[in-house]
């Protein structure tokens, strides 16, 4: 495991501590737009990963859900990628569905990705080129690979719903047509942990018409490297910079395409 992978691990594990040991306490919520939240947690858990990756790589670039949001992709230094909270809607609700998300990218290549859920103790991580783990607790790692389902039919589908009132109409048409065609769709309220459960083939496929890059960076390298499919909703070719993601164990990709007719 490179020292990279490693010191995601650790700042995302650090920040997961934060955030269970805050999950039953009242929350300061603040709006930061419309059906856009953030915490007290987010913060204390995006101080977390930054105090260690800060320490460890002080001329790596940050982009940080509630910090920076400059992405060079073309930068000579490598970019964390951090997302403190994905799933802030749920935590504030004490929903047990959030995680810590960390990527690292080097000249628009992602590296290394680390999702981290906290209640569960499970901490998926790949790196590029090394395959895709989950670590339960103190659990060995075990090599994760996508689903194997191949009959749309049978199908278990993850989605989250965009903010924007035009993207949320076009996600329920096309969430319409997929539910009708595959055995069911779940929608979690963590973009994050629906790419990694694609990738621990929990889930057959996940899409999102409406991301960050910190939602979907660690959970992209995760889906590729346990052996999927990840495109954009028309089937090109999917970059950082995207704001829609589908992706998919590579036998489903063509059918649930088709299904969303994006
Ligand atoms: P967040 O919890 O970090 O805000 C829910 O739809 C999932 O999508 C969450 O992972 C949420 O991340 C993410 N998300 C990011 N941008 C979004 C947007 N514009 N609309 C809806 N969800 C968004
Ligand atoms: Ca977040």
């Amino acid at each position: 495991m490179s020292t990279h992978l490693e010191t995601a691990i650790e700042a995302a594990t650090a920040a997961g501590t934060v955030l269970r040991r805050k999950f039953r306490q009242a929350r300061e919520v603040h709006s930061k737009g419309w059906r856009d939240i953030v915490t007290d947690a987010d913060f204390a858990a995006q101080k977390a990963v930054l105090d260690i990756l800060t320490t460890r790589f002080p001329r790596h670039l940050i982009l940080s859900e509630e910090g920076q949001h400059n992405l060079d992709l073309s930068a000579p230094q490598p970019t964390w990628v951090i997302d403190p909270l994905d799933g802030t809607t749920n935590y504030a609700r004490q929903f047990p569905a959030f995680c810590v998300s960390i990527a690292l990218i080097h000249k628009g290549v992602l590296r290394v990705g680390v999702i981290h859920e906290p209640l569960r103790r499970e901490t998926f991580y790949a790196e590029k080129g090394r395959g895709a783990f989950l670590k339960i607790g103190r659990d060995a790692p075990r090599r994760l690979h996508v689903s194997a389902l191949t009959d749309f039919g049978n199908a278990l589908i993850g989605v989250d719903w965009p903010r924007d009132p035009v993207l949320r109409q076009q996600a329920v048409e096309a969430s319409g047509r997929v539910v009708a065609q595959c055995r069911t769709v779940r929608a979690l309220g963590s973009a994050a942990l629906g790419l990694a459960y694609t990738a621990a083939g929990w889930l057959d496929g996940y899409y999102h018409l409406s991301l960050q890059p910190w939602d979907m960076a660690a959970g992209a390298l995760l889906v590729l490297e346990a052996g999927g499919t990840v495109t954009r909703p028309d089937g090109g070719a999917w970059q950082l910079a995207d704001k829609q993601i589908v992706a998919s164990n590579g036998l489903q990709h063509q059918k649930l395409l088709t299904a969303l007719q994006l």
